[in-house]
């Protein structure tokens, strides 16, 4: 566009806790560099099982972080995720994608419980159906519209303006992608453990066979410790995040992390128990976490335990950069686990 208006992207991810915008600087000699970061807390129900419940404290806390970054960049990519989303594989006769853009809706009617007219339809061609050569496995996405309005006009609300809506696991893929370019299993398992969902994208050779959300997530763990240990909100928070209190059976305290981590820990063995079952092809060799819940301490070995199969935190600033005078390396630690579902969104271009 003329006059130079900023041509950048905000990656945006909503989470049901918490929101976080990053932006990323491209260049040719250093590839991608943050350039800026921002998280905010979302009060309590802002968006309940998919549905947004308090949209002017999402537009504020939207607005927070813009007059926090004094970004000066306007179109934000942002995605959706869990009870409004289906990503489902799919097989069907071999076809072209043109073919298939005409044919879509036909095709996604019988695998899709929602109206038709309530969804947006997306697919990507997989490839070649292993058991059968004359079909192919398609992905198809369908998530609904009035989530995806909903969130453009609190976008909007805040002076931005969505230009691209994508889905959590996707986003997640992207952070991946880039950042592991290296890879040497040929399958594996992308995990985000958030406050209230669990996103799960299984990936061969780097391309999603597999996604799954289970709705479990950190914020269970703040209600149990609530309620077991008669403690105040605000007292179960500090508590899951290490802090200390006085007249704390601790030892009680570990157990409820520990019982509900198993809890995460078993509803991952069984999305990729699904995986295994729905596919001839090999195993997941490799699992990276990332999400606030992957901090619970201990939840690491936990997974890697039930799973059998080593994992590994998601590292999303192993290939991309960021300056040291500008961000501190602590703070950065801090942020690597949250900021990948935002940091994949960043990486977008305008016009995908
Ligand atoms: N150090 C920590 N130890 C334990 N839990 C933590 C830590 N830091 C953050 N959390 C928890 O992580 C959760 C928030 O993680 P995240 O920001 O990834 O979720 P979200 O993206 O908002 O939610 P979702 O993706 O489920 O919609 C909260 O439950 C929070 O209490
Ligand atoms: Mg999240």
């Amino acid at each position: 566009m003329l006059f130079g208006k900023p041509k950048g992207i905000l990656g945006l991810d909503i989470g049901t806790s918490t929101i976080k915008m990053v932006e990323l600087e491209e260049s040719k000699k250093k590839g991608y560099q943050l350039k800026n970061f921002g998280m905010s807390v979302l009060p309590k129900e802002t968006i309940v099982n998919g549905v947004l419940k308090n949209a002017s404290a999402l537009v504020s806390a939207i607005t927070n972080l813009t007059d926090n970054l004094k970004t000066k960049t306007k179109s934000v990519a942002t995605a959706v995720s869990g009870h409004p989303v289906i990503i489902k594989k799919i097989n069907i006769p071999t076809m072209s994608a043109k073919e298939l853009s005409e044919s879509i809706q036909w095709e996604a009617e019988q695998y899709i419980p929602f109206d038709l007219e309530e969804v947006n339809i997306d697919f990507q061609i997989l490839g070649a159906n292993e058991a059968n050569p004359e079909q192919m496995d398609v992905l198809l996405v369908a998530a609904k519209k009035s989530l995806i309005n909903e969130y453009a006009d609190v976008i909007s609300e805040a002076g931005l303006e969505t230009a691209i809506v994508d889905i959590d696991s996707f986003a997640l893929e992207n952070a991946y992608e880039i950042n592991y370019p290296d890879e040497e299993s040929p399958v594996v398992a992308l995990v985000d453990l958030g406050g209230s969902v669990i996103n799960i994208n299984v990936l061969k050779e780097g391309k999603s066979t597999f996604t799954r959300d289970v709705f479990m997530g950190g914020n269970k763990l703040s209600e149990e410790i609530q309620k077991q240990m008669a403690v105040s909100e605000e007292e179960a928070e500090m508590l899951k995040l290490g802090g200390e209190l006085e007249n704390i059976d601790y030892g009680r305290l570990d157990g409820i992390i520990h019982d509900i981590c198993l809890q995460l820990a078993v509803e991952v063995q069984r999305s990729l128990d699904l995986h295994a079952a729905s596919t001839t092809e090999e195993e997941v060799g490799k699992i990276y976490i990332s999400g606030g819940t992957s901090r619970i301490r201990g939840i690491r070995d936990l997974i890697a335990e039930r799973v059998g199969v080593p994992v590994e935190y998601l590292d999303v600033f192993r290939t991309v950069k960021y300056d040291e005078a500008l961000f501190d390396s602590e703070y950065i630690k801090e942020i690597n686990p949250v900021a990948a579902v935002g940091l994949g969104l960043a990486l977008r271009k305008l016009g995908d």
